[in-house]
């Protein structure tokens, strides 16, 4: 399902079975010896979810990337699964783009997550000259995505993204605006066993 040229919607892409099994190594990132956290960006402001990012560290003070979490508590980003490069490259793949993701920035949402209108635009300048996609996995509840134009004010489209869609947007809609309003609680599919929404998004620096 495409949205615009080079943004395609893969509405249950992942298998309940493989949306639980990355549940898990979610579960495990998010708690572990790395965790997630809560990042403070640039002016001040909490962000609405906690992240954690493998393979290279985004940070939020910055808008850019780096190997430690210089913002936080100097750990080093953990490195990317092998398995999730490899997911994401597939996803890329069913969209008809490529992707040799070297980063994911993994989100947690609780019922109050979100996350405003924003670009992704902080990978390198030949990454984004080039189009290299974002690949977006979510699982858990759902949410209401919203997916703008090139300019902040352009209008935006409302889409629902459930547990197991991917979301793919390179090409000409490598740099549209886009975010979460909200999450819509005790949604998430009753074998996953979870409260809230995972969101990965893959990414080639
Ligand atoms: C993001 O834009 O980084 C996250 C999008 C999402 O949670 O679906
Ligand atoms: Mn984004």
């Amino acid at each position: 399902m495409e949205l615009a040229p080079g943004a395609v919607h893969l509405p249950r892409y992942l298998t309940p079975d493989r949306q639980r099994s990355l549940v898990d190594e979610c579960r495990a990132l998010v708690d572990g010896p790395v965790p997630a956290y809560v990042p403070v960006v640039r002016g001040g402001g909490r962000m609405h979810v906690r992240m954690l990012c493998l393979g290279r560290h985004w940070n939020g003070r910055l808008y850019a990337y780096e190997p430690t979490r210089a913002d936080h508590d100097g750990l080093p980003a953990p490195p990317l699964p092998p398995a999730f490069r490899a997911l994401a490259g597939e996803i890329a793949g069913a969209a008809g783009m490529a992707l040799d993701a070297d980063l994911c920035i993994l989100n947690y949402y609780d019922a109050d997550g979100r996350m405003g209108l924003h670009q992704d635009k902080d990978e390198s300048a030949g990454s984004i000259a080039a189009g290299l996609p974002v690949v977006s996995v979510s699982l858990g509840d759902r949410a209401r995505f919203l997916f703008g134009g090139l300019k902040r004010r352009d209008p935006v489209e409302s889409v629902l993204l459930e547990s197991g869609d991917a979301f793919v947007f390179g090409g000409p809609a490598r740099l549209r605006y886009h975010g979460v309003s909200c999450i819509v609680p005790g949604t998430a599919p009753l074998e996953l066993q979870m409260t809230g929404r995972f969101n990965l998004t893959f990414r080639q620096y």
